[in-house]
């Protein structure tokens, strides 16, 4: 059967760098249906809710939803923009893609680094004698995308109740005496059901790819409850893939590792924080926004984004001058979830070839200043790219 893909191209540059991915997916010869939701700043203003119901409903229905990007600004400047007859009512800015991963429960968060031959935004390092080298990284992060320090549970002036609660803990003697205004409190809350969730989806996804390797970065000699309810379930799951190695790291050490060694990593996994970090670290070592692709996938619903924003700033130029590459590169890991992962590795050989012959770059490839002055200097445009891609891509 056909799946029906949502497209939620959003604000700014997501409305033009989805069309690409999409463009790229037919050439592939995916077959499917696409039906169009709205999203992003435009509705917020208009209609007082940057994630219409009806876009909910389509997700609830079909299953499968290809991102964009949107804009989210500060709370007044949201309440500043909002349509005057909306002012006044009660209408509070909530981000819709956060907004999204809660309501449909999307717990795992991919984000996979993996560099490409020849590009010149790669990551190199000096070698032992005076040169260079170029490693090549192919690390796929898991982050818990739901619980963890980003639950949400926090205190500026923490109620009695919970003061209480907390003063149980012997070591919450050394704040006894802190006034409260003068106290704040995040909780960094782990399930042990979402602990399985992710690493079990992390140990199958390098069965699937063949990883060798899986790492559970945490900080368990310090956060020794939830760090290590993590290690608990990873030890337990590890029985069940005798093949793949299991490593514990620390997030410090492992930051400190991503420029000494990243190419021995594999799989890592980590929660909601620690996975934020980390993955934005080996994002930066194959060429950064342009290249990080990611997806959100729960029980029922999957959703596919670049890890890019809006680029605001690069709206309006036209031709345009963004990388579409982690737009298609997100669609990829689409295909990869509707088990069509020959298309998805066709799209990818694409992609390589394009980035190792080097003929058309986009202006973060050739690490310009982004303006309309970029195609004066060599670069192509958003199009170009995505019409070279296509060009290898085989039928
Ligand atoms: P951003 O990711 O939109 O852009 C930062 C810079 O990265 C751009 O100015 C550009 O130089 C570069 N860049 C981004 N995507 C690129 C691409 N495809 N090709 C080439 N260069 C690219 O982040 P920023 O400026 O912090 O935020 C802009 C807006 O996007 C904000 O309103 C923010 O809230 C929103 N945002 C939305 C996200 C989402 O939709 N998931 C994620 C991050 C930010
Ligand atoms: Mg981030």
């Amino acid at each position: 059967m056909k799946p029906t893909i949502v497209t939620m191209q959003g604000d700014g540059i997501g409305k033009t760098v989805l069309p690409e991915a999409v463009k790229v997916l037919e050439a592939a010869g995916f077959e499917a249906d696409y039906v169009h939701a709205d999203i992003g700043w435009k509705f917020w203003k208009k209609q007082g809710n940057p994630l219409p119901q009806k876009t909910i409903d389509l997700l609830t229905e079909h299953k499968i939803g290809l991102f964009g990007a949107i804009t989210s600004k500060p709370k007044d400047k949201a309440l500043e923009e909002l349509d005057p007859s909306l002012k006044g009512k009660g209408f509070v800015y909530f981000s819709p893609i956060v907004g999204l991963r809660q309501h449909f429960d999307l717990d795992i968060c991919i984000r996979p680094c993996k560099s490409f031959k020849g590009n010149p935004l790669n990551f190199i390092r000096r070698d032992a004698s005076d040169g260079f080298e170029e490693p090549l990284v192919n690390a796929v992060i898991f982050r818990q995308n739901t619980e963890g320090l980003y639950s949400g549970v926090e205190w500026t002036n923490p109620p009695k109740e919970v003061r209480d609660a907390f003063n149980l803990h012997p070591k919450m003697k050394k704040f006894k005496d802190v006034p409260g205004k003068d106290l704040a409190i995040s909780s960094r809350i782990m399930s042990r059901e979402a602990c399985h969730r992710i690493i079990r989806a992390a140990y199958e996804y390098a069965d699937k790819f063949g990883f060798t390797n899986l790492t559970v970065c945490e900080k368990p000699n310090v956060l020794r409850e939830t760090s290590g309810l993590m290690m608990e379930e990873a030890k337990k799951i590890s029985k069940d893939f005798p093949n793949i190695d299991l490593w514990e790291t620390n997030i410090d050490a492992q930051m400190m590792w991503l420029t000494k060694n990243p190419e021995d990593y594999g799989v890592i996994v980590s929660e909601n924080m620690f996975g934020d970090i980390v993955s934005d670290g080996f994002a930066g070592l194959i060429g950064g926004l342009g290249f990080a692709c990611s997806a959100n996938i729960g029980k029922e619903v999957a959703i596919f984004e670049p890890t890019h924003g809006s680029a605001p700033k690069y709206e309006t130029l036209n031709p345009s001058i963004v990388n579409p590459i982690a737009m298609i590169m997100s669609a990829c890991m689409m295909l990869d979830h509707l088990n069509e992962t020959e298309k998805a590795k066709n799209i990818r050989n694409a992609i390589a070839k394009v980035v190792e012959e080097g003929k058309v770059r986009t202006y973060d490839m050739m690490k310009l200043r982004g303006s309309q002055k970029v195609f004066e200097q060599g670069a192509c445009t958003t199009q170009e790219m995505t019409n070279e891609i296509i060009k290898y891509v085989k039928r």
